[in-house]
């Protein structure tokens, strides 16, 4: 796959850290034009561009807020602007507000529903006509193994990552014969700081779950997400990839 990317712009959201850097880093190590978000830290974001630095592509980024739409629109526009084109949409950013429905604040569930499943909605809105015009394109969402077994404490994040299935294999549909496929990649448990936040008690129960028998690695998601991209992949449409070391078969 070594320069696979190289002519193709690939856009994801929260790159700064976790599972979107690791994606961040692979296309831009085969090549690619990178551009990604972040919601808030700074110096975080610049160290993705420092790691990256010598790698074939291309990396730059924006701090902006996936579920403001007027900014997500204003976003794509720069990037349109700049390079012509998008070809390669990773929507991974994403947050967890977790606690039990009879505990959960109206906040907490909006918050998670606006960032997870509209700042989705909102990235794709903003590329699907210039995607279709171009008749090439790859849209690859990041659900979750929540999203299909459900979770104690997780009633907003699952309802987001179910969300993002549906959506998914409508809008694959929708947009098939422009040449663009919709895939969802579910992973499991995978070490970030998202999951770093799980209290120690709960992580070796889910590791008993678990019969590779470990937590995830962002750089597999990244694989996998990098080969959804691929003209290989053209087949492939309204699937749901789980990457979980075997803790949900679906
Ligand atoms: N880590 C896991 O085990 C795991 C498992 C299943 C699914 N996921 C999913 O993978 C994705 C990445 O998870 P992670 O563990 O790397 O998370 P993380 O918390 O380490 O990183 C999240 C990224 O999203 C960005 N972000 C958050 N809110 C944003 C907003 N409003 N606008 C723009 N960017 C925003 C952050 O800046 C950051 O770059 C998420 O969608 C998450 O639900 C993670």
């Amino acid at each position: 796959m070594f320069e696979e990317f190289k002519d193709k712009v690939v856009v994801v959201t929260g790159g700064s850290r976790g599972i979107g850097k690791a994606i961040v880093l692979k296309f831009a190590s085969l090549g690619a034009k990178v551009v990604f978000n972040y919601a808030s830290n700074d110096e975080a974001a610049k160290k993705v561009i420092e790691e990256g630095k010598d790698y074939s592509g291309t990396i730059e980024c924006f701090k902006l807020d996936v579920s403001n739409f007027p900014q997500v629109c204003e976003f794509f526009e720069k990037i349109f602007d700049k390079y012509g084109a998008i070809h390669i949409l990773v929507n991974n950013a994403g947050i967890t507000r977790d606690t039990l429905l009879a505990r959960m604040k109206e906040e907490e569930w909006d918050a998670v529903i606006n960032v997870n499943l509209k700042g989705v909605f909102n990235c794709c809105k903003a590329i699907i006509s210039n995607m279709m015009r171009q008749r090439w394109g790859r849209i690859i969402n990041i659900g979750s193994v929540i999203g299909s077994m459900g979770n104690a404490g997780q009633v907003n994040y699952a309802a987001t990552k179910a969300g993002i299935v549906g959506f998914s294999r409508s809008l694959a549909k929708e947009v098939a014969s422009r040449g663009i496929t919709v895939n969802v990649v579910a992973p499991g448990f995978i070490d970030t700081d998202m999951t770093a936040k799980v209290p120690e008690k709960i992580k070796d129960q889910i590791l008993k779950a678990i019969p590779v028998g470990r937590f995830g690695k962002a750089d597999e998601i990244a694989n996998a997400v990098s080969f959804l991209a691929t003209e290989s992949a053209s087949y492939i449409t309204g699937e749901v990839l789980h990457i979980n070391g075997g803790l949900y078969m679906g």
